[in-house]
């Protein structure tokens, strides 16, 4: 089984993934898990990536991708694994596949883990964690009064709460999940892989829905959905149209550009036929114009001379 979990920070991915290791046998591969050991241990990776955690950010993509590489070449998931928080954008999602192609080993599962978002303030809120074995629990489903120890360690150490789980950072990690995790649903419903699980609830019964979706078809009655047809087909042309999305707008703008051109040299066209009637109008005005008056001389001169005609001629006066 090779095995993706998505789900916003707080979703129990990190809870679920440590329950499918005893289950199946396979390991989990924790990005987070495995920065905040490079953080711990002071190493270059760890120094790089200190600042991006402690804001609510994603680590640069190459440093992730690189650390993932060197952790799926490992002989113990060759068998198969649960990865956990990775990948969390478009870019680590396309690495991923094609990594896993390379090796001939391709995705088989991925889940999502669907839990509302004030449930998933309240458990962050109250995670603590072992800082030797990494278990994680939770102070809101421990034992009113009990004590803050791992009890999964012989030396009881007590729980720590991560530094990246403050209110203000959690508000940061909550948005980076919407603007870059979230859209891997579309992703992952493309490729037909996606199932949905209610992750509210005993922690138990989330785990025994998660192995049901895991090894066998989904079944009427229980809380598991598909990517239904509608939304693959919705997800297929969301990703088709964002390869495309440059191509496209380019060509919008040319047909675009060629239109307006078109449109321009119409009425370029009609305005120089409109100017043409015009001058043409006006030198028929003015020639109209001249053969009225010529023809109205003309009758003034022929009724001038019958005039002339008619008048008797002048007497010439007696000198005295
Ligand atoms: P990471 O460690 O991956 O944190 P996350 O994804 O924010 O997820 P969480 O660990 O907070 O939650 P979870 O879903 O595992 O929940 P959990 O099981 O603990 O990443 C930390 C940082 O590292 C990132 O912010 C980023 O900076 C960096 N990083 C990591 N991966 C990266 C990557 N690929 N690219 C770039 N940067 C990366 O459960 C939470 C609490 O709820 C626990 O207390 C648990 O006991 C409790 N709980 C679980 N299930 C239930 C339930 N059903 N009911 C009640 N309580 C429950």
């Amino acid at each position: 089984m090779r095995i993706v979990l998505l789900g916003a920070p707080g979703s129990g991915k990190g809870t679920q993934s440590q329950r499918l290791v005893k289950r199946f046998g396979i390991p989990q591969i924790s990005t987070g898990d495995l920065l905040r050991s490079a953080v711990a241990r002071g190493t270059p990776l760890g120094v790089a990536a200190k600042q991006a955690m402690q804001a609510g950010k994603l680590v640069e993509d190459a440093i992730v991708l690189g650390m993932i590489r060197e952790r799926l070449a490992e002989a113990d998931a060759a068998q198969g694994f649960i990865l956990d928080g990775f990948p969390r954008n478009l870019v680590q999602a396309r690495a991923l596949d094609e990594m896993l192609s390379e090796l001939g080993r391709p995705l088989t599962h991925v889940v999502q883990l669907d839990v509302p978002y004030a449930e998933l303030t309240r458990r962050i809120s109250g995670r603590r964690n072992c800082p030797s074995c990494g278990a994680v629990y939770n102070i809101y489903s421990m034992p009113v009064g009990g004590q803050l120890h791992c009890s999964a360690c012989d030396a009881k150490p007590p729980l720590v709460q991560r530094p990246d789980d403050n209110e203000a950072t959690v508000v940061e990690r909550l948005k980076v999940y919407e603007s870059q995790t979230r859209p891997l649903i579309d992703y992952y419903a493309a490729s037909g892989m996606l199932q949905f699980i209610d992750a509210q609830g005993d922690i138990d019964e989330i785990t025994a829905l998660l192995t049901h979706v895991l090894t066998a078809a989904p079944v009427e009655g229980v809380k598991v959905r598909r990517a239904g047809k509608k939304r693959k087909a919705k997800a297929k042309s969301k990703v088709k149209a964002k390869k495309k999305g440059k191509a496209k707008s380019k060509a919008k703008a040319k047909s675009k550009a060629k239109a307006k051109s078109k449109a321009k040299s119409k009425t370029n066209v009609k305005t120089k036929v409109k100017v043409r009637v015009k001058v043409k109008t006006k030198a028929k005005a003015k020639a109209k114009a001249k053969a009225k008056a010529k023809t109205k001389a003309k009758r003034a001169g022929r009724k001038t001379a019958k005039r002339r005609a008619k008048r008797p001629a002048r007497k010439g006066r007696a000198r005295r």
